[in-house]
């Protein structure tokens, strides 16, 4: 990882993966790369910035060779919600976008991140503790491009050895920009709800356990997959670090602030919810890179209070 360029900076995670990126490989060798929505002034102000939109293969190669880019991170993606409204959309811009990239990865050497997600699983997939190998059988069209996708760089990997690596993502908890469009997202709306309002109304049910983890966890499995010497698998490694339901992490953040209500008015996203996994088996991501997750729900609820007051107040 000498040139890297991040597409989606402006995103839920690539805004903070990118920081995180030019603090350990120095702020000129990191490339901001961003479409539809301008990155937060932290990114504007400390490195190169490129519009990038995966689905026009020339600007991405045009920026790549400009660059002389030897990483790719590739975190642009249309999330479950917004892929349910929008299928063919979504389609497009995670099958197609992701098949550019890995084109211009194999033409021009290369290495990639591109993130999977639990979505990839589906309701005949075993729940808890759901094993790496298993039942793939998503029925939202995000679940779909998540399994096409890992099966594609697979592919990519075996025919043309193109670095490829991946993680199956759980939830993703953050502060500096909201995710948009996913079945997660209630678990940091209500973080904001708590705050401003004192109450939430949640859109999925009191026991919807998932499985979730905190930024900080999740931007150090992903730079560390991409550092680590060899990784075994193509497709996608299970990630995870906590798991819990709404009512559980309500009664989490009432332990701070003890006024807080909440409701619940399940919607569509209740069965997409339904049809993911409670829990996931990442023993092969903790042996084979070492991965370990730092966060637990009390820590995690504790570092988002603190630091969302600060931005709120
Ligand atoms: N956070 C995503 C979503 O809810 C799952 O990968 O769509």
């Amino acid at each position: 990882m000498k040139k890297i360029l991040v597409i989606g900076s402006a995103g839920q995670i690539g805004t903070e993966l990118v920081p995180a990126l030019r603090k350990e490989f120095g702020n000129e060798n990191v490339i901001a790369g961003y479409h539809n929505k301008i990155p937060i002034d932290e990114i504007k102000n400390s490195g190169s910035m490129e519009i990038v939109n995966a689905l026009d293969k020339q600007g991405l190669e045009n920026v790549v060779k400009k660059y002389n880019i030897d990483t790719i991170f590739h975190m642009a993606s249309l999330l479950s919600a917004a892929g349910e409204k929008n299928p063919d959309l979504a389609w497009d811009v995670n099958m197609n976008g992701l098949k550019n990239v890995l084109d211009v990865a194999k033409e021009n050497k290369i290495q990639v991140f591109w993130p999977s997600s639990i979505a990839a699983f589906g309701p005949t997939t075993p729940r808890e503790n759901t094993p790496q190998t298993t039942v793939l059988e998503p029925n939202t069209m995000y679940g779909v491009t998540k399994v096409a996708g890992e099966l594609l760089c697979n592919y990519y990997f075996n025919k043309y050895g193109v670095d490829v690596r991946s993680l199956r993502y759980p939830g993703i908890i953050s502060y500096k920009t909201l995710p948009g469009g996913g079945t997660t997202d209630y678990a940091v709306d209500i973080f904001f709800k708590a705050i401003q309002e004192g109450k939430y109304t949640c859109f999925l049910k009191e026991d919807a356990t998932l499985p979730m983890m905190y930024m900080p966890d999740a931007v150090k499995a992903t730079i560390d997959i991409m550092k680590a010497d060899s990784v075994k698998i193509r497709t996608s490694y299970n990630l995870a670090a906590i798991s819990f339901s709404p009512e559980e992490i309500f009664n989490e953040i009432k332990k701070h602030i003890p006024d807080f209500i909440i409701d619940y008015v399940p919607d569509f996203r209740q069965k997409i919810a339904d049809s993911w996994p409670k829990s996931i088996d990442d023993s092969l991501a903790r042996k084979d890179w070492n991965w370990k997750h730092t966060y637990d729900l009390a820590k995690m609820t504790e570092d988002m209070l603190i630091n969302l007051k600060k931005i709120l107040d």
